[in-house]
């Protein structure tokens, strides 16, 4: 449907916004309080969660992974499988968004052709990611807030999109729909992402929790692979590969998709 004058200029008005409040962290201690950034309805998940992303809460998410040997185990996985999608791009130009507290950076960074782009909605898992890398990592990439629902970049400006850990937050199909047709936008190469999907253990077990409302108030889902999949295809992707934390077991997943 074609925007009427008036919703183009405030469309573009609201782009110019995010811009403006788009800040490049080279001085991380600047970064105090979480900014929320206005995008409209695409930030369903975030708003009704942001109470909870503040600094006490991104330090807690900085240490999750570290913590307990299980949580090791599967991120030690992670960083495996996110090494192997890596791999299989090529890409030179990547930003990881939303990169929380900075779990990815040492991995994407391990290839040093790299130029990384670090970019979340909330401030605070973005400080508390600079505050705590080593200076090497801090030097190699460029810090930013911004939604990934609306990337302040131009078409085509990076070699890939890397998205761990946020699709599995978004239940509505036009939500996804648009942050799959943003990242098709900006990237001129790949995406690789990761979400929940069925077809294993976890996920039957998650389901027979939630049929017997023994979860409540959760805001993640499985997504049926099929759907997901033909959802990738309909924004634009193929799909180059899948790769599965474990295999019928965990409901992990992380596509490497080709725009
Ligand atoms: C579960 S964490 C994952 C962080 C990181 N990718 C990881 O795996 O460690 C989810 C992150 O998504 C961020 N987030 C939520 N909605 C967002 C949005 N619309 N745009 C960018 N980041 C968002 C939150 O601030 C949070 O840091």
């Amino acid at each position: 449907m074609a925007l009427t004058d008036h919703a183009a200029r405030e469309k573009i008005r609201d782009r110019g916004e995010n811009i403006r409040r788009l800040k490049v962290m080279q001085d991380p201690g600047k970064v105090e309080r979480r900014d929320s950034l206005d995008t409209g309805d695409n930030e369903k998940y975030y708003r009704k969660h942001s109470g909870k992303h503040d600094s006490a809460y991104a330090l807690e998410y900085y240490r999750r992974h570290r913590e307990s040997t299980m949580r090791r185990i599967s991120n030690w996985r992670e960083q495996q499988m996110a090494a192997a999608a890596l791999s299989l791009t090529g890409a030179r130009k990547i930003i990881d968004i939303p990169c929380g507290a900075g779990r990815f950076w040492n991995t994407i960074l391990d290839n040093d052709q790299v130029q990384l782009l670090a970019a979340d909605y909330n401030k605070a898992m973005v400080k508390t990611g600079m505050n705590n890398a080593s200076p090497w990592l801090r030097d190699r990439l460029r810090a930013l807030t911004a939604s990934a629902f609306e990337l302040p970049l131009k078409d085509k400006s990076v070699d890939c999109i890397f998205c761990m850990r946020l699709l599995h937050h978004i239940d509505d199909r036009q939500d996804r729909m648009n942050l799959l047709k943003e990242f098709a936008r900006v990237s001129s190469g790949y995406v690789i992402i990761s979400l929940w999907v069925d077809g294993n253990l976890q996920a039957y077990n998650i389901g027979r929790k939630q049929r017997d409302r023994s979860i409540k108030g959760w805001h993640r889902i499985v997504l049926s692979a099929s759907m997901i999949e033909t959802e990738f295809r309909q924004a634009g992707f193929s799909i180059v590969r899948h790769l599965d934390m474990l295999r019928f077991i965990s409901k992990w997943r992380m596509y490497v998709l080709r725009v």
